[in-house]
This record gives C-alpha cells, structure tokens and sequence, in this order.
C-alpha cells in the first residue's frame, strides 16, 4: 500500500462508517483519508447522532447498519460494546480503540518496526510507561510473533491481568514485567511509551503521575538501549510526561513515520477485509 500510493479503487462504491465516542487525529483521518484514496465513502459518526446503545439495542444497531455500509471502523471506551456490535452486524467492525485495546496501531507499528530493521521477529520491545490500552495489544501481539517483550510500569499500572497471563501462557515470546526502567530497556531494539493518563482517564492523571514518575523516557534511559534502538510512541504524546522533547525529537524517534503509517497500514486492512466478504 505505501509503494502502490493511491493505485487501488478496492473501496470504489462501498461505504465505511467511522463510529468515534473519543477525540481522535490520527485513527479517525487516516481511516477517513485512507478510504477516500481507495475509492470509497467514509461516513463519519458520532455518539450525539446514533447514541449507540441508548436509541436502541447495539444488536438492533448494527443489523441496520449493516444494510447500509460495507464496513465500520468504532472507536469507543468499552471493549464489550465492540464485541456487541461485531456479533450482531454482518460486516467486518474494525476496533480504532478501546479502553482495553488498540490493535490497529500496533498492526502498524510492527509495519514500521519492519521498515527500520528489515526483520520483526525476535527483536527486544520495552515498553515504559502505563500499561494500557496499548500495551495490551502489544501483549496480543506477542502471542501471534516471537519477541522479548519487556514492560516497564509501576505496581499501580499493570496491563490487563488475563491479556497479560494469555501473552505468558502462550510461551510464543518472553515476556517480563518490571518496575525497574532501566531493566526493561536494558540492550533494547525498540523503546516504545505512550501517555500515562489515556482517554476516559483523565481523572487519575495525578495519581498516574506520581505513580509513573520514574518511567519517563528520556536520555538518560535511552542510554541503556542498543545504539540503534528507535524510539516510538503512538502518539499523541505529552512533552515532557512521559516523554522529553530530547527524546522524541532525537535521530532515533520514528514517531511521525509511525503515525504515517497508520494511513498504509489501515488501507491494507480494509482490503484484506474486503476481499474477504
Ligand atoms: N495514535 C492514535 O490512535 O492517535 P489518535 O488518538 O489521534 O487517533
Ligand atoms: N492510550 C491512549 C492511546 C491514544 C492513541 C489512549 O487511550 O488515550
């Protein structure tokens, strides 16, 4: 997709619904973008207009908007109303996040990953910071490819319990958690953090600053990882939280080639769900 830019008309005459209960820049433009480039309409749809699972049942929501669209894409904070709306619709429902997963960003990110080190199996990934949305679907992930996975959070901020003893179970990648950064990035390929307050969140950012004082990435952290470690974040980012602006603005930050890619990466996916039907 990103060497055939704008080559495919595989949307031409199909409609996809952008379903957005939470702000977004880069999930909601690049899906939209990404759709118009292959040829098709992208409708875009917030909670004020369907009021999704208070007009009406999701189920009865999504057997009618299944007869109008070819695919729809939902961003929104709980994973079960996700779930909901693919068990009953009988279109591909694409997840652009939720509280519990953001599987298209790392779908992308691990495209990104490949671009810089031509490989992406068994590379070292520390993730520093809060154990989100994100890093769950990091840990879905490691069970599909071998990786070390290493998650750097304090006891406060663990990943989702069961998503996180599933990744160990699976024995597919060694996965370790700890609250020393400094292990976790310890010879690293890739540094990855992200916000440490996600939306729907906002209201533990104290605490989840205090908690996660320690977990920033910074110079003095980066030192610690291979010299030709890239320094990710899905973005967006909180100067000077999570991240300095040393960091993220270094030679080693790919955060702009990742948010590009989500565009490539998200355009592949809705060909391969496509084709499927
Ligand atoms: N990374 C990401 O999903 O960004 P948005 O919240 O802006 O969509
Ligand atoms: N963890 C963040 C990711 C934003 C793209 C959030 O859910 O807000």
């Amino acid at each position: 997709m990103k060497k055939k830019k704008g080559k495919s008309l595989a949307l031409k005459g199909k409609s996809v619904g952008l379903i957005f209960h939470k702000p977004s820049l880069r999930t909601r433009i690049s899906f939209e973008v990404g759709v118009f480039q292959l040829g098709g309409d992208a409708v875009y749809i917030t909670e004020k207009e369907i009021e999704l699972g208070k007009r009406e049942t999701i189920p009865d929501a999504a057997r009618v908007l299944s007869r109008y669209l070819d695919m729809i894409v939902i961003r929104t904070f709980s994973q079960d109303e996700v779930g909901q709306l693919a068990e009953s619709a009988s279109i591909p429902i694409i997840n652009g996040l939720t509280d519990l997963l953001h599987p298209c960003q790392i779908l992308s990110d691990l495209f990104t990953i490949y671009e810089k080190k031509k490989k992406f199996e068994n590379l070292t990934i520390a993730y520093v910071g809060d154990g989100n949305n994100v890093v769950n679907s990091w840990l879905e992930l490691s069970q599909r490819i071998p990786m070390e996975l290493r998650i750097g959070t304090a006891k406060d901020t663990m990943p989702d319990g069961k998503i996180l003893r599933d990744a160990m179970n699976s024995k597919i990648s060694k996965i370790l958690v700890t609250s020393d950064p400094v292990e976790a990035v310890k010879n690293a390929d890739v540094i990855y953090t992200d916000v440490w307050a996600s939306m729907g969140q906002k209201h533990l950012a104290d605490n989840k600053a205090n908690w996660l004082r320690g977990f920033q990435v910074n110079s003095n952290l980066v030192r610690h990882a291979r010299k030709d470690c890239i320094i990710m974040h899905c973005l967006p980012a909180n100067r000077g939280e999570e991240i300095t602006d040393e960091a993220m603005d270094s030679p080693n930050s790919v955060v702009f080639d990742q948010a590009e890619n989500r565009l490539h990466v998200q355009k592949a996916i809705m060909i391969k769900l496509v084709s499927k039907k």
